[in-house]
Parts: C-alpha cells; sequence; structure tokens
C-alpha cells in the first residue's frame, strides 16, 4: 500500500480513509424538482414549487423548474456521469405530484415507471439507489386544501409513500421519508422565502408537527411495503455558537439550537418536542395520543445534510426564535455567501453519535456553490469546490476515527441544478450544465472525488 492510497492529499487537507470502512457508500445526491424537468409531462401535476416559482419575485431571475436539467429524458446520461464518477450509490427524491398528481386518489403509473427504469438503470450501472419520498415538491392541491399545516396532508403522504415502496421496495433498500422538514416548516411557512411562501407562525408550528408525523406514518408504511428496507430521516444541522459570552447571545444560542437541530432530531429520537422550544413558539401542538410513539418510531440510520456553521445574537424584536445568524467578519465564504467551516460535520457527527445515540449515518448532502467559469476548451476548474470537499471529507474520517458510524457520503450535487430561490445562478455540481444546450461537463472537482474514492477502493 502506498502513502497516497492511505491518505488522500491536496496541500491543505488529507482524508484518512482508513477510517472509512471498506463498504464505505461514495454517492451524489439531486432532487426531483431541481433536476428533472418535464412539469407537464407524462401526468404530472404542479406542485407548490410550481405554483411558487411563477409567484413574481420569488425566485432570483424569474427562473423556474420546467426544464430544470432535463434529466426525465436525460437520466441515462446522468447514471452514465455517476459511473464515470465511480460513485457506488445515488440519492434522489421521487415527485410526488408525478406519482400522485392530486396528492391522494388516482395513481398516476406513467409517474411511476419512470422511477422503475430510474431505478433498474442504477442497478444494473452498479449504483445503489438511496430514495427520498419528500424533497419539498407537495402537490399544489394539497397545498389548496390546508398542506402541511393540516394532519390529513401527513396521512396522504403515508399512503404515497407506501405505494411507492411497494414498487421499488423490492429493488431499493435505502428509504428516506423527508428531505430537511426545516426548511419546508419555517423557510416555508415563516420565512416565506420558499414554497409555499407564508410567513404564519401558527402555520409553521402546525406544518413541523405534521412534517415529523407523516414521518412516523410514512416510515410505518415503507416497512409495512416493503419489509427489507433501510429508513431514515434528513436533517440539516447547523453548529450553533454565541456571538458573545454573554448571557442574552447565549440564550439566543440556546433557542436557535432548539430552532434549527433540537426542534427536527429530539421527537424523532423518542423524547418529544422540546419543552423550551413549545414556550418560544408558544403555539399549541395539533396533538393526538400515540403521535410521539409514531414520530419517535426507531430508525434505521439518520441522514445529516450540513452546510455551514452559524454564529447568533439575540433579536428579542425578530420573530421567533428571537435570534439571528451574524456574520464573522474573515472567515471564508461559498458563492452563497455561507461560512466555510469543515470542522462543523465532524462536531455534529459527534453530537448525532454521543447525544442521541445513532447507529448508522450517511452524510446526505454536502456541498459548495461556487460561481464557475468555463474555459475556452470548454473545462471547468473549481478548486474552490475540490479544496471544500476534501475539507468536510476529512473531517468526516476525523468523526469516524472518534467513533461516529458513518457509513456514506453523498455529494450535493451530481449536477448543477435549480437552487430553489436562487434559481440558476447557484451552482452546486460536480458536474457543469450548460443550460441551453444541456451538455454536461464534468468538473476538476467531480474528478477530484472520483480520484479520492478511487484512492479508497485501492486500499
Ligand atoms: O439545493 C439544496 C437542496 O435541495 C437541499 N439542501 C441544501 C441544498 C443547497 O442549498
Amino acid at each position: 500500500m502506498t502513502l497516497s492510497q492511505t491518505r488522500f492529499v491536496t496541500t491543505s487537507h488529507a482524508v484518512d480513509l482508513a477510517a472509512l470502512p471498506r463498504d464505505f457508500v461514495w454517492g451524489t445526491a439531486t432532487s426531483a424538482y431541481q433536476i428533472e424537468g418535464a412539469v407537464d409531462e407524462d401526468g404530472r401535476a404542479p406542485s407548490i414549487w410550481d405554483t411558487f416559482s411563477r409567484t413574481p419575485g420569488a425566485v432570483d431571475g424569474g427562473h423556474n423548474g420546467d426544464t430544470a436539467c432535463d434529466h426525465y429524458h436525460r437520466w441515462q446520461e446522468d447514471i452514465a456521469l455517476m459511473k464515470e464518477l465511480g460513485t457506488n450509490a445515488y440519492r434522489f427524491s421521487v415527485a410526488w405530484p408525478r406519482v400522485v398528481p392530486g396528492g391522494d386518489g388516482p395513481v398516476n403509473a406513467k409517474g411511476l415507471d419512470f422511477y422503475d427504469r430510474l431505478v433498474d438503470g442504477l442497478l444494473a450501472a452498479g449504483i445503489a439507489p438511496s430514495v427520498t419520498l419528500y424533497h419539498w415538491d407537495l402537490p399544489q392541491a394539497l397545498q389548496d386544501r390546508g398542506g402541511w399545516p393540516e394532519r390529513a396532508t401527513a396521512e396522504h403522504f403515508a399512503s404515497y409513500a407506501g405505494l411507492v415502496a411497494g414498487r421499488l421496495g423490492d429493488r431499493v433498500t435505502e428509504w428516506a421519508t423527508l428531505n430537511e422538514p426545516l426548511c419546508s416548516a419555517w423557510i416555508g411557512h415563516l420565512e416565506g422565502r420558499m414554497a409555499p411562501g407564508l410567513t404564519d407562525l401558527t402555520a409553521a408550528v402546525r406544518a413541523s408537527y405534521h412534517l415529523l408525523l407523516g414521518h412516523g406514518l410514512a416510515t410505518a408504511a415503507v416497512r409495512a411495503a416493503a419489509p427489507g428496507a433501510r429508513i431514515g430521516i434528513v436533517n440539516n444541522l447547523s453548529t450553533i455558537e454565541p456571538a458573545t459570552a454573554g448571557d442574552a447571545d447565549r440564550a439566543a444560542a440556546r433557542r436557535m439550537d432548539g430552532h434549527v437541530n433540537r426542534w427536527w432530531l429530539d421527537p424523532v429520537h423518542g423524547r418529544g418536542f422540546p419543552a423550551d422550544m413549545r414556550e418560544v413558539y408558544g403555539v399549541d401542538l395539533p396533538e393526538r395520543p400515540d403521535d410521539l410513539d409514531v414520530i419517535g418510531a426507531p430508525l434505521d440510520w439518520t441522514g445529516l445534510n450540513y452546510y455551514f456553521p452559524q454564529t447568533v445574537t439575540a433579536d428579542p424584536d425578530g420573530p421567533a426564535p428571537h435570534a439571528r445568524q451574524i456574520d464573522r467578519p474573515g472567515v471564508p465564504r461559498t458563492g452563497m455567501d455561507w461560512e466555510v467551516d469543515a470542522s462543523g460535520i465532524e462536531t455534529l457527527l459527534m453530537r448525532l453519535t454521543d447525544e442521541y445515540g445513532a447507529r448508522r449515518i450517511h452524510v446526505t448532502e454536502n456541498g459548495s456553490s461556487y460561481p464557475d467559469a468555463v474555459a475556452p476548451d470548454g473545462s471547468v476548474h473549481d478548486p474552490e469546490r475540490a479544496a471544500y470537499l476534501t475539507a468536510h471529507l476529512a473531517a468526516c474520517a476525523r468523526a469516524a476515527r472518534r467513533g461516529a458510524p458513518l457509513a456514506g457520503y453523498y455529494a450535493w450535487s451530481l449536477l448543477d441544478n435549480f437552487e430553489w430561490a436562487y434559481g440558476y445562478d447557484k451552482r452546486f455540481g460536480l458536474v457543469h450544465v450548460d443550460y441551453p444546450t444541456q451538455r454536461r461537463t464534468v468538473k476538476s472537482s467531480g474528478r477530484h472525488y472520483a480520484e479520492v474514492i478511487a484512492a479508497h477502493r485501492a486500499r
């Protein structure tokens, strides 16, 4: 074994590849609305993102997911790219409005067929599919009936989840119920920066409750339909530090930790909703007997999406949680203006391990957006993204050395794609997409990821 096979070295970071299990999952991730396009083909109905992206001023540049990366038609080419990178897993989401266009009721066979073909194609390429059942694209028909603030949405979600698992569960083992419910509830219903674009604390808290109830009900539905399934939930967590050592900032940091981390982690780990945050929100939860048992049903794995740390200060006049993030001067930032701090992923992996007793963890998303330049020869050289990737992989390996049961890492994202309210100008892909031509070009960061994977395999 050579040194380069043991430790993957760049100028400033080393990834301790020996710390990662031999069967480590090396993946990439995407989501339906961000890449598929074909929004009105083969029976798909509108989702809340089709509606939101048509709301004037909601999305930068007036962009929408109508065409996106045209993955609905180019999925075979995209599987070939995954293979080129050497990945052995792919995390994608199923579009609920493609499969059950009305949210409940009739099933759209053509919608299910698409995912059936995709799964078969992945397996034929030696790439394990990891299915996320909800990545923010609620059927608009359900929004029209109240959306996530209504309990019925959670019940419809479970029916849809069971249906998809019944069709794909003979070939798909890894299942996630929700992606980043924080964004659906807090950004979509409280801050209004994402679909459905509400700014209503009561709606947001009710949505958060029903999202987690939906997670629990869907977990049971998937287990019933696909007994071999391994089920988890994907949360985007942040490390939270107070801006100063003062009492007000420390209390603000505790509230922000409740808002961002504990509200989502405690209930699914059987601890109920944090009492301090119930008080902060001051909204009655739409609780019914047994709900907490449903929500807290044991998981097979937990998913961590990590992008940036947060330093917060008290904001007594601001909305719940009365705390806001501040900019730390001199800290490197990505093109999203997000601070870069790879140690955060290690801290969170250890927190999931030590505080929540996680038995199996996937980093289900991690990545960075930078303004890429296409060279005259068509290549895309993106050393900042490669450095971000390596630094975070190194931090993951450190956590694994310290005992975190880290089973896999999915880079966000396989492709440049529709970055929600930021439209197409923010690029997270390991593969560049030229939208007018749909030409794909593996960036130098993608080649770098392929080399890390190859070095791990060669050990
Ligand atoms: O693009 C998103 C993804 O849909 C959810 N997690 C964060 C990514 C980057 O913002």
